[in-house]
């Protein structure tokens, strides 16, 4: 066993990673007297939901007539039918209690003239089920909404007394021999000390795994570490097949320009300058579902007409908009155009691409957040002590696509919901779990192994291979030939983790060991992801499969479940839920009006 001193601390619950799911867990864990640390490798006010944009959907009808079940239906079709119906319910019943929530907690949204929040227009949400006008639903702190959101979070959760350990890495879970999570091993990085929470619940919020790819808007530290920890147990990853492209994110650059930018007036437009999203999408136009608009954008560049000496990428105009609406509605971008692209957007279109944006996959989970692991006889057995939140987590609500600012609003409806439900099953007077040495001794020497790694391949050099091979392989369009290559291209990728060397030894601030761990963790992501993705099909959502260009309800409106032992992946299945949380006759929703149908806008 490696020989390594740590710390160990007891909570009732921690939570590792401090977003907006991981805040809100933290706070609601905190407030209903729980003990709880928050454990994140980076300065809480600095978590990608600061990156958040446009805004969060709830159907509040401040703007305009609305209604959850409008909300619901948008998101079932969002999803390609595949999300799961109670998860879905929940969410969007559940949508304006949690908003207001923020507003009271602080968050400063902006304003309609009346004082109520403002809400504007989205890709994919409408009214009338689909049959009238687009809604607007999406409540936005101008194009700043998670940056609100997470300063509101941080400080209420430090008023509730969350005890945080910031710059502290998650190294692996600590697994009871009964299969129940204990808690998890972290190594502090700025004094290279190590930290055994102990806790009665551990709840994963470490966002997604964006930067598998090579060009993506997630921050970089988007490393899918909670999914990377689970994998390291044995335990299935989720849906990973699909992962959205967001059709604005800068060209060259890859950063984000929000939906909400087509949301207040802006518009696509080709090399002839034709607004081409009216082809496709007759009735919303450029406020179709994300996912269609990045493969219309990506059919366009094919087909000879995208913009540029390249001619491989589109416009996105908003210089017709007033100044004034652009500086009050849109000050963000109007900034990022400048740096990222050099363009005044008051003047000039913005050169966009359809850039990895978000992953619908992820840690299963109901929509209490507790952490799946399927058996045959029951595919919703729960795995003990252990949730799973935000994009770290696959309730699931996104199924094959998730609707822009529907993000948002899962991060704060099931980070409290999870708070709900430890509240309910942690024991505050009960003893702490005796810690299972044998899974702390594993933990520490998979650590002292991999800083140690004295192999061939330096990190940077293994983790551009893996972002260049899901970059072309697992793409907007798929086809067997790409995924069939992509997959024995990832299996040679993720077998050469074991050649990889660790130039610096040192446990203080060390950049490269944190990197290294990091590529352990997006290597089963990345590998989930592309097997998921080659035995599926059919094409749903974000998944595009060009052989196999329709959806196909009959054989594959079921979750992927993948379980990665090295550069092994085995796929197993569960079903989705259909059934609702309430029935008609008690103010649910109408069956028939989710109903599976083609999927248009
Ligand atoms: O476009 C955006 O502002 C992103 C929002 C989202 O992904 O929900």
């Amino acid at each position: 066993m490696a020989a390594y001193e740590y710390e160990t601390h007891e909570y009732d619950v921690v939570v590792v990673g401090a977003g907006g799911a991981g805040l809100r867990a933290t706070l609601g864990m905190a407030e209903q007297g729980l003990r709880t640390a928050c454990v994140t490798k980076v300065f809480p006010t600095r978590s990608h939901t600061v990156a958040a944009q446009g805004g969060i959907a709830a159907s509040l009808s401040n703007m305009g007539p609305d209604h959850w079940q409008w909300h619901m239906y948008d998101t079932v079709k969002g999803s390609d039918w595949l999300g799961d119906t109670d998860a879905m319910e929940y969410l969007v019943r559940e949508a304006p209690k949690a908003v207001y929530e923020l507003e009271h907690y602080g968050v400063p949204f902006s304003r309609t003239e009346e004082g109520k929040i403002y809400q504007r227009p989205f890709g994919g949400h409408t009214t009338e089920f689909g049959e009238g006008p687009p809604v607007q639903r999406t409540c936005a702190a101008a194009d700043r909404t998670g940056h609100a959101i997470l300063h509101t979070l941080y400080g209420q959760s430090l008023k509730n007394n969350a005890e945080f350990y910031i710059e502290y890495f998650a190294l692996d879970l600590i697994m009871g021999e009964d299969g129940a999570c204990q808690g998890v091993l972290c190594w502090k990085l700025d004094d290279g000390t190590l930290h055994l929470f102990n806790a009665k619940m551990t709840v994963l919020a470490t966002g997604g795994y964006g930067r598998a790819y090579f060009s993506a808007t997630s921050a970089h530290t988007c490393t899918g570490d909670g999914g990377g920890m689970v994998a390291r147990q044995g335990l299935p990853l989720q849906d990973m097949e699909f992962v959205q492209f967001h059709p604005t994110g800068i060209y060259g650059s890859g950063c984000l320009i929000t939906e909400g930018a087509r949301g207040e007036g802006g518009y696509l437009t080709n090399s002839e300058g034709e607004r081409f999203m009216e082809r496709y999408a007759p009735t919303y136009k450029d406020l179709a579902s994300r996912d269609v608009v990045s493969r219309c954008m990506t059919m366009e560049i094919r087909e000879g007409r995208g913009v540029g000496a390249q001619g491989d990428h589109i416009h996105l105009h908003l210089n017709h908009l007033p100044p004034e609406t652009l500086a009050l509605r849109l000050p963000g971008i109007s900034e990022s155009a400048r740096i990222f692209a050099g363009v005044d957007l008051t003047k000039e279109p913005i050169p966009v691409l359809p850039t990895v944006h978000y992953n619908m996959g992820g840690i299963p989970t109901n929509y209490w957040g507790e952490v799946l692991n399927p058996t045959a006889k029951d595919p919703d057995a729960i795995a003990p002590g252990l949730m799973a939140v935000g994009e770290a987590g696959c309730a699931s609500v996104h199924g094959a696509n998730r609707l822009g600012s529907n993000s948002l609003i899962d991060l704060v409806v099931f980070g409290r919901a999870a708070a709900i439900k430890a509240a309910e099953v942690v024991d505050a007077k009960a003893a702490n779990p005796t810690v299972n040495m044998a899974s702390v001794e594993q933990a520490l020497d998979r650590f002292d192994s991999i800083r140690h790694a004295k192999g061939n391949i330096a990190t940077a050099e293994l983790r551009l291979e893996m972002q260049k091979t899901m970059q072309s392989d697992a793409a907007v369009f798929r086809t067997d030939k790409t995924l069939a290559e992509g997959v024995v291209k990832m299996g040679q990728v993720a077998g050469k983790m074991d050649d990889v060397k660790v130039t610096d030894n040192s446990l203080v601030w060390n950049s490269d060991l944190m990197e290294t761990l990091e590529l352990t963790n997006l290597m089963p992501n990345a590998l989930a992801t592309i097997v998921g993705a080659e035995a599926r099909k059919e094409s749903r959502g974000a998944h595009a499969h060009e052989d196999y260009p329709d959806r196909n309800d009959k054989v594959w409106r079921k979750h992927s479940l993948a379980v990665v032992d090295g550069n092994k992946v085995k796929l197993d299945y569960r079903p989705v839920h259909l059934d609702p949380l309430s029935k008609q006759e008690d103010g649910g929703i109408d069956l028939k009006k989710i109903a599976p149908k083609a999927r248009v806008y």
